[in-house]
C-alpha cells in the first residue's frame, strides 16, 4: 500500500500521527537506508525499508491471522468492558485494522482467523459463499441416526431453516455425545441452536476449521501465527478472490 510517511508509522501504532511528524522532521526516520525529513513523502508499506532511531520496524499493514481462541474472550475487535482476542495480539494488528472473520461465542474454542483484508472477510461471511466451517461439539444425551438424517434434511429454528449440515457422531457414553458437525452458514449461535432443536445441549463447542484452514496441533490455546502464503492463497481461493492453481495449493 502506498501512503504519507507520517500516516504509516502512525498506522503501526509507534506513535501518533502529530509525533511522526516531528520524528521525521528531526531526522529520526529512514526509509530505504536514507533520512528523509518530509512527512508526506511517499512510502510503500510492503515493500520499503523503515528504520526509526536506527531500529528497524516491521512496516506491514496488511496481515493476517490464525488464532486457537480459548474460552472466555469475546470475538470482537475492541469492547469496553470485557477481554477480547485482539488481547492475545501485539498491539500494531489491532492499529492495522486486523478483525476477526465472523464470530465465536465467549466460551467456543478452537480456530479463529484475523485479517486486515476487509473485502475478503466480508467475502468470506457473505451468506453466498458457504464456507464450510467444522466444529467438534460435546452435547448432553445420545445422539442417534435419526440426528444425523434431520442434520442432513435441515434443521427448522426459530427465524430460518438450516443449510443441510453433516453430523458424525463420535463416541457415545451414558450421558453425553461427541460429534463432528460441518455446517455451510454461519448465523448467531447456529451450532448450539441446530443441537437444541434436537434437545441436545452443547456443552462444549471446539472449531477446528474454517474453509480449507485447519487448526494445526502444534498451535496450542491462546496461541496465534501469521498465516503462511500458502494459507492465504487458498483463503482468497476460499473467498473467490483467485482462481484455483492447477497444483491445488
Ligand atoms: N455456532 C455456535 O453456536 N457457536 C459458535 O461459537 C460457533 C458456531
Amino acid at each position: 500500500m502506498k501512503t504519507r510517511l507520517d500516516r504509516w508509522l502512525s498506522l503501526l501504532g509507534v506513535c501518533s500521527r502529530s509525533e511522526a511528524k516531528d520524528l521525521i522532521r528531526k531526522g529520526a526516520v529512514q526509509l530505504n537506508g536514507q533520512t528523509v525529513r518530509d512527512p508526506g513523502a511517499e512510502a510503500d508499506t510492503e515493500s520499503d525499508a523503515l528504520l526509526l532511531r536506527n531500529q528497524p520496524l516491521d512496516g506491514r499493514v496488511t496481515r493476517h491471522v490464525m488464532l486457537h481462541k480459548p474460552a472466555g474472550l469475546l470475538t470482537a475487535a475492541r469492547d469496553r468492558k470485557q477481554p477480547t482476542v485482539m488481547d492475545l495480539l501485539p498491539a500494531v494488528y489491532a492499529s492495522i485494522g486486523c478483525m476477526p472473520v465472523g464470530r465465536l461465542d465467549k466460551d467456543t474454542t478452537g480456530l479463529l482467523i484475523l485479517t486486515c483484508d476487509g473485502e475478503m472477510n466480508h467475502r468470506l461471511l457473505s451468506p453466498a459463499r458457504h464456507v464450510d466451517k467444522v466444529y467438534e461439539a460435546r452435547v448432553e444425551g445420545r445422539l442417534s441416526g435419526a440426528d444425523i438424517q434431520a442434520f442432513m434434511d435441515g434443521i427448522p429454528l426459530a427465524d430460518f431453516t438450516a443449510l443441510p449440515a453433516q453430523l458424525e457422531i463420535l463416541s457415545v457414553d451414558a450421558k453425553t455425545s461427541l460429534a463432528r458437525v460441518t455446517v455451510r452458514e454461519g448465523k448467531f449461535h447456529q451450532v448450539k441452536r441446530m443441537f437444541a432443536a434436537r434437545r441436545h445441549e452443547v456443552l462444549t463447542l471446539h472449531r477446528l476449521s474454517f474453509g480449507p484452514l485447519t487448526l494445526p496441533s502444534d498451535l496450542p490455546e491462546g496461541s496465534w501465527r501469521e498465516l503462511t502464503p500458502q494459507e492465504l492463497s487458498l483463503l482468497r481461493q476460499a473467498a473467490g478472490m483467485t482462481p484455483p492453481r492447477p497444483d491445488g495449493k
